[in-house]
This record gives C-alpha cells, sequence and structure tokens, in this order.
C-alpha cells in the first residue's frame, strides 16, 4: 500500500495506519539485515539523492546504507563543497536537481519551512531528514520500532522526553507519534528551555526531573543543542547536569523494566551519565539499528511509488 501524500515532512504527514505500515516493513528490513547478503533490490533503477546542509552521522549514513542495501543509485551531496558555498538558493538548487530526476530527495536543512520550498520545485518525493527545531520525522518512527519491539504497544505508556525540549525536532516529532499510538506524554525541562504554551498540545509539563521521570516506561533524553542556543539559558553545564541529568539514582524512580533512550549523539556526563547511557535499561544502539532499518522500509514505500 503507498503512502498516500507525495512527501513526509511532518510526522503528521503519515496516517496511524501508514505509520504502521512503516514499522511492519522496518521489521521485515530488519530480517534482511541479518543476512550475509543485505541486498534486497526492490529500488533498482530508482535514484536518491541526499542533500545535508546540517552536519550528520546517523540519518545520513543510514539513509545512504539504505538506498544501497534496496539497490537505488544514492548521490550524498555535502552542502560545504557544493555550489551552495558559491551563493546557489534552496530554490535553484532544487531545479537543478529536479533535472536530474531523483526518485527521492532526502533533505536535513537548518531552517523549518525549506523541505516546503524543495517539494514545491521538484518531482521527487521529499524526506525530512531533520529541519531546525521543526521536525525530525524518521527518528520518530525509529523511536516507535524501538518502544514497540519491547513493549509491543505504546497504549497507555507514560513516556518522559527531558532535556532541551525548546530546540528539538526529535521532541516535536515524538511527542505527535507517541501521542497517535497512544502513550501520554510528559515533557521537562529547565522553564527556559521549555517551549511556550506546549501543554496545549495535550502532554504534561514539568520543571521537577524526579517528577518527570517517577513510575515511567519510557525515558527519551535529548542532546543539549548548544549550537542552536543563545547564551545564558541555563547556569552552567554541572548545575544543569545535577538537575536535569539522567543519573542511576534517578532512574530507579522509573518502573524497573523503564528503557532509556537517547537520539544521538550524546554529550555523556551532561544529559546523561555513562553508567546510565551503557547500562542494561538503555536502547540507544538498538535505536540506530532501528534507524537503519526503519529508513528503507521508507525508502522502499515512497521509492518505489511515483507519484
Ligand atoms: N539522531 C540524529 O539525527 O543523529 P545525527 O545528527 O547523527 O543524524
Amino acid at each position: 500500500m503507498p503512502i498516500a501524500k507525495k512527501d513526509l515532512i511532518h510526522l503528521s504527514d503519515l496516517t496511524v495506519e501508514e505509520i504502521w505500515q512503516v514499522l511492519d516493513t522496518a521489521r521485515e528490513m530488519k530480517q534482511v539485515l541479518t543476512r550475509d547478503d543485505k541486498k534486497h533490490p526492490v529500488l533498482r533503477g530508482r535514484s536518491v539523492i541526499n542533500l545535508f546542509y546540517e552536519n550528520s552521522t546517523r540519518t545520513r549514513s543510514s539513509f545512504e546504507f539504505a538506498g544501497k542495501y534496496l539497490g537505488a543509485d544514492v548521490v550524498n551531496i555535502n552542502t560545504s563543497s557544493s555550489s551552495v558555498m558559491k551563493g546557489e538558493s534552496l530554490k535553484d538548487t532544487a531545479l537543478t536537481l529536479d533535472r536530474m530526476a531523483p526518485d527521492v530527495i532526502v533533505m536535513r536543512h537548518g531552517c523549518s519551512g525549506a523541505h516546503e520550498i524543495l517539494a514545491r520545485h521538484v518531482k521527487a518525493r521529499v524526506i525530512n531528514a531533520g529541519d531546525g527545531a521543526h521536525q525530525h520525522p524518521t527518528q520518530s518512527l525509529l523511536d516507535l520500532l524501538t518502544i514497540v519491539e519491547h513493549k509491543q504497544s505504546l497504549e497507555g505508556l507514560k513516556i518522559a522526553i527531558v532535556g532541551d525540549i525548546l530546540h528539538s525536532r526529535v521532541a516535536r516529532s515524538d511527542l505527535w507519534g507517541f501521542q497517535a499510538l497512544g502513550a501520554e506524554v510528559t515533557l521537562c525541562a529547565p522553564p527556559t528551555l521549555m517551549p511556550a504554551k506546549v501543554a496545549q498540545l495535550g502532554v504534561k509539563v514539568t520543571y521537577n526531573m524526579d517528577e518527570a521521570v517517577r513510575d515511567a516506561d519510557v525515558i527519551v533524553m535529548l542532546r543539549i543543542q548548544l549550537e542552536r542556543q543563545k547564551s545564558g539559558m541555563f547556569p552552567s553545564i554541572r548545575e544543569y547536569a545535577a538537575f536535569y541529568g539522567l543519573n542511576a539514582q534517578r532512574l530507579q524512580l522509573a518502573k524497573p523494566d523503564c528503557l532509556v533512550m537517547h537520539p544521538g549523539p550524546i554529550n555523556r556526563g551532561v544529559e546523561i551519565t555513562p553508567e546510565v547511557a551503557d547500562g542494561v535499561q538503555a536502547v540507544i544502539e538498538e535505536q540506530v539499528n532501528n534507524g537503519l532499518a526503519v529508513r528503507m522500509a521508507l525508502l522502499s514505500i515512497m521509492g518505489g511509488v511515483s507519484k
């Protein structure tokens, strides 16, 4: 069954049924990834462009592997060595790439709204690999898959998202996905890093981390995004770690089988202690593995059907 909308920019571009379709397909892709021969060439003859205006390790490499394992031709454009550095606008880059007839363009950009501009100027389907502080839908899909694998369902789960909510595209996509699949979401951050009026989205809001993680089934820790922050958002890294870091003592307030998640990259010793990040409840490496499977699933569904 194809995904109805041409582009995946906001997680809500997928219906709940389509989210489950991606997760089910990702589970099939995980079987493919256990084989010696990981090639599953359902996209032979198709082409994917990865266009990254911001740094990435996980998202970019997993989209590249995903496209290649599926048999597509994959071109990676590093904007720091492209004509973007000569001042080319996003619209002109889009018009240029469109002439190369790609089937899918995966883009990461620092500005929300950039993907809508790209999508208007290309026939290819556009997948958002992160746009500023707005959305990171494929991160949310891999987070959903990780939770479903451990808990079967999100219905009624208590999920705490803790950290730099203000600058986090992961938080914005996750809270939409978690709620769509039936979880109760609590957001926790220092007051300076909590968006105004966020409670209107139907989430609980607290500035007290102990309260946020008490009896939680899942804790999603967020990276402090110093690259997007003005100075003075909190007094010091040390104080932030003391009040909003996840350590072993705090983790004991959660349910004994609580999952600890983090989208990466981690600031060890800031938002999470090494002991917890490497502990038995952490599923951070599984998230990376599921990222590859989810991106294979999405490319196979979206790349195989031109709109
Ligand atoms: N989680 C995530 O998006 O990581 P990268 O920035 O390494 O892609």
